[in-house]
């Protein structure tokens, strides 16, 4: 498989340049810019692509890039700082020019050029630099400039050496997804061969081997990942897993359902459903503390989930393997490349010694919009494969004060409520999470002849790209009012609406 290495001087830069070359079915993988030029040998890749990044080349310390890699006969594409860095170590001059570019600047062609080939004269780029390249290094023809970057783009047709100053992987660089293309396609004459049915192919094949005549065990949390997961390794070794599902009563509203119909009757896998509401809120009855609840529900599920273990392995042929939905960014995230951690959602990490497994994470290379486009290649229900996050204790961060089987009824009602008018009005897939929370109070109020003493039910929609930060969603008037009246009309136990306008920060998402 060819393989695109994004060398990292800035994370959240790679991690965007990562997707896009996917987005051009090539595989991409991130490392770190203190790669070694005999580690990227071993990796033999079909092109490198040096990301921007924070610094100046100017500051010390800088990251730097070995200097052998340049001799290895890649085709390169520096971006932003990496074009700066590659117009310094190959012997141009990158100067403190004082004035910067930043967000969408005019670009105009010189010359003729492989990467701009389809340009028109002059178009629009997004610009982020304070230092500026004056100079090209010996062997580059200059092919674009800007009013502060005389050097915008600089192109070495014998060692298929590129560097654009500007950032082709946002979305307001007009044509940036057209020139990452070029790059890939004609500079480094890579073909576009990573595609569903690939990552799939290779994924089952790579689970066949690992896995062997062994059995085993995925829990199915009614979130994308395990889902996906799961569905995945049905494909390679369906007859030889057993998934469990443990319904903690904080599910959302048909949820179980759901999960049993895919994997039981679509799928036709040995799915193990706990019914473990009762347990759940026994331990539940009477907690108020927000950390004490997301620790009973967090203890409990393990327990629950080891009792299978145990029965599975008591019952002779025991699972000897366990599937995580361990995503890409994780194993980015977790630094060493290695996801050593396990995730805590729906946390199965803190199963005692003598039920070891051995991981299968069969998604650990792929990032989230991948993981939904595999997810519904392999048949799962679009209902599942774009479901917005949901927490590993459920409905328990959403019910503030004491969880109990009625409270958690009115708001599963409630949250089924929201999203269905949510996702009626097309929204669902743009915002980041959107559902329903219940508070601990009561308020009066009037229906029909009677006065009401109950609950309120707070509307919680944001928008996210990654959790760190959120914004509340800017609901038409006409969507809120249609969710208060069927929230009001058809959920028992609910007499008002609000809405949550706050942003994170300062707020959390989640209430509890
Ligand atoms: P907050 O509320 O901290 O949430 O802004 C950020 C994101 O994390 C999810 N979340 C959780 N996920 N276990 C989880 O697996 C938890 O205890 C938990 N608490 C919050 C939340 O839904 C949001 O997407």
């Amino acid at each position: 498989m060819t393989n695109v290495l994004v060398v990292d001087f800035g994370a959240q830069y790679a991690q965007l340049i990562a997707r896009r070359v996917r987005e051009a079915h090539v595989y991409s993988q991130i490392v770190p810019s203190t790669i070694s030029a005999a580690a990227v040998s071993a990796l033999s890749p079909g092109a490198i692509i040096l990301s921007g990044g924070p610094k100046s080349v100017y500051e010390t310390p800088a990251p730097s890039l070995d200097p052998a890699i340049y001799e290895l006969g890649i085709p390169i594409l520096g971006i932003c700082y990496g074009a700066q860095l590659m117009a310094q170590q190959l012997g141009g001059e990158v100067a403190r020019t004082g004035a910067g570019e930043y967000g969408r600047t005019a670009l105009t062609r010189s010359g003729s050029s492989v990467l701009l080939a389809d340009w028109p004269e002059s178009s629009t780029c997004w610009m982020s630099h304070g230092d500026a390249i004056v100079r090209a290094p010996d062997g580059f023809v200059v092919t674009a400039s800007t009013p502060e970057a005389p050097v915008a783009v600089m192109e070495d047709a014998t060692r298929h050496f590129s560097a654009v100053q500007f950032h082709p992987e946002v979305v307001h660089t007009e044509q940036g997804q057209a020139l990452l293309e070029k790059f890939l396609y004609h500079v480094a004459n890579l073909s576009p061969s990573w595609t569903n049915t690939s990552i799939i192919n290779e994924q089952v094949a790579a689970i066949r081997a690992q896995v062997g005549s062994e059995r085993v065990l995925c829990a199915l949390s009614g979130g994308v990942d395990s889902a996906v997961a799961a569905a995945l390794v049905t494909r390679a070794i369906g007859s030889q897993l057993t998934c469990v599902f443990v319904d903690t009563g904080l599910m959302r509203k048909h949820e179980g359902d759901q999960i049993e119909e895919t994997f039981t009757r679509q799928f036709g896998v040995e799915l193990i459903h706990v019914k473990a509401q009762d347990r759940f809120f026994d331990a539940l009855a009477g907690v108020t503390d927000p950390e004490a609840k997301r620790k009973i529900i967090g203890e409990l599920f393990i327990r629950e989930f080891e009792a299978v273990a145990r029965d599975l392995a008591g019952a002779g042929d025991g699972p000897r393997f366990l599937v995580q939905g361990t995503l890409y960014p994780d194993v980015i995230e977790s630094g060493s490349g290695h996801a050593a951690t396990i995730k805590s959602h729906h946390n199965v990490g803190g199963l005692p010694e003598d039920l070891s497994f051995d991981l299968i994470e069969p998604l650990r290379s792929l990032f989230k919009d991948e993981v939904r486009q595999v997810g519904e290649e392999l048949g799962l229900p679009g209902e599942i494969v774009w479901r917005q996050p949901f927490p590993g204790p459920g409905l328990g961060v959403r019910i503030v004060g004491e969880v109990t089987r009625e409270r958690a009824e009115i708001l599963r009602n409630a949250d089924f409520v929201v999203v269905d008018e949510i996702k009626k009005a097309g929204l669902y897939r743009e915002l980041w999470q959107s559902f329903a929370v219940l508070p601990a109070v009561r308020t009066v109020g009037v229906m029909g002849d009677g006065r009401t003493y109950a609950y309120p039910i707070i509307i919680r929609a944001v928008t996210s790209d990654d959790a760190m930060t959120a914004d509340w969603a800017r609901l038409p008037y006409d969507l809120v009012e249609r969710i208060a009246n069927r929230l009001i009309r058809e959920v028992e136990g609910v007499n008002r609406v609000a809405l949550d306008v706050t942003s994170k920060p300062p707020g959390t998402i989640e209430w509890e």
